[in-house]
C-alpha cells in the first residue's frame, strides 16, 4: 500500500533498481519517491529541505509494497560540486544508479521590471544548472546500467506564461537539453526523457504570490480549463517512463497538463 496515494500497487518493477531523484521533500518528488520505493526501489532523494528529506524518509520507512526504502542528502542543486558529490555518494551508498530524475526547481510570478540579476540566476542556477549538472555527474552511471534519466519541464515550457518569464525561460532550456542529451547518447543503450506537468497542486503551486497591479486577463492565458493535476499522476507517469516498459520511449517530452498546451 502506497502512504503517497493510498493506493495499492501489485509492480515489483523496481526491485533491485536504485533512482536518484532530486526536489523529494516535496510535492511530486516526494510522490515519485515514494512510488518507487512502493515499487521496490532504493531511493536516493535529494533535497535542500533537511526537514521535508527527513519526512518523506519516515513515511518511506512506514511503506508496505515492494520493500523499497529512501535514503536522503541535503544537496543544493545550484551548486555542481553538491550534484557531484550527492551522485558519487549514492552510487558509493548503493553500488549502483538506474535511475535519475531531476525534479527540483524553483517558481514564482513577479512582473518582468521587478526581476533583480539575483532573482534570474538564481532561478537558472536551480532549474538548469542542476538539472544539468546532475545529469553529467550521473551519465557514466546511467552508462553502466543501461538505465535511464527524468528530467522535470513544464507546460511554462512551450507557452508564454506572463509574469513567468524567467521560469518559462529555464523550462525551454530543459526541454532543448532533454533533446540534445537524448540525441548525443541515441547510440548508446540509455534513455533520457521529459515529463511536461501542467498546473499540478502541490506547494509550488498553492503558493504563488500575485502582485497587486497583476491582469488577470493576461494571467487566464496559462490556466488550465480543468482542475488542478494532482502529483500522484506525475509519478504514475514517472513510474512507467523511469521502467523497462517504456523501452522505445527516448528523447520525448510528455506532456501531462490535463489538455493545457493543446488548447
Ligand atoms: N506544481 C506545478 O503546477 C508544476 C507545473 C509544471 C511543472 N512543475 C515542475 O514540477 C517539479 C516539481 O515541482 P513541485 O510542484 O513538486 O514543487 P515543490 O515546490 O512542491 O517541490 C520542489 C522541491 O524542490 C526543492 N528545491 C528547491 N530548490 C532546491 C535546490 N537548490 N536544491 C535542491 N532542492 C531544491 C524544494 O525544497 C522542494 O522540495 C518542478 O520541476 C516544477 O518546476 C510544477
Amino acid at each position: 500500500m502506497s502512504q503517497a496515494t493510498g493506493t495499492a500497487y501489485e509492480s515489483d518493477r523496481y526491485v533491485g533498481k536504485v533512482a536518484a531523484v532530486t526536489g523529494v521533500a516535496s510535492g511530486m518528488g516526494r510522490c515519485i519517491a515514494l512510488r518507487l520505493a512502493s515499487e521496490g526501489a532504493t531511493v536516493f532523494g535529494m533535497d535542500i529541505n533537511a526537514e521535508g528529506l527527513h519526512q518523506v524518509a519516515a513515511e518511506a520507512a512506514a511503506l508496505a509494497g515492494a520493500g523499497g526504502t529512501i535514503t536522503t542528502r541535503v544537496t543544493d542543486i545550484a551548486e555542481p560540486a553538491q550534484c557531484r558529490a550527492a551522485i558519487a555518494e549514492c552510487v558509493d551508498q548503493h553500488g549502483r544508479l538506474d535511475v535519475l530524475g531531476n525534479i527540483a526547481a524553483v517558481s514564482w510570478m513577479k512582473n518582468t521590471a521587478d526581476v533583480t540579476t539575483e532573482d534570474w540566476r538564481q532561478m537558472f542556477a536551480i532549474n538548469v544548472d542542476g538539472t544539468y549538472f546532475m545529469c553529467q555527474a550521473a551519465l557514466p552511471h546511467i552508462l553502466a546500467s543501461e538505465g535511464n534519466i527524468i528530467n522535470i519541464a513544464s507546460n511554462a515550457a512551450f507557452m508564454g506564461c506572463a509574469y513567468l518569464v524567467p521560469y518559462c525561460a529555464t523550462k525551454g532550456a530543459v526541454v532543448q537539453m532533454t533533446r540534445a542529451l537524448a540525441t548525443e547518447f541515441v547510440k548508446e543503450p540509455i534513455r533520457i526523457n521529459a515529463i511536461a506537468p501542467g498546473g499540478t497542486d502541490t506547494p509550488m503551486n498553492r503558493d504563488y504570490q500575485l502582485a497587486d497591479n497583476t491582469d488577470y486577463k493576461l494571467l487566464k492565458r496559462s490556466m488550465a480549463f480543468r482542475p488542478l493535476d494532482k502529483p500522484e499522476h506525475v509519478a504514475a507517469l514517472f513510474a512507467f517512463l523511469a521502467s523497462a516498459e517504456a523501452a522505445n520511449i527516448h528523447g520525448a517530452i510528455i506532456n501531462a497538463d490535463s489538455g493545457m498546451t493543446a488548447t
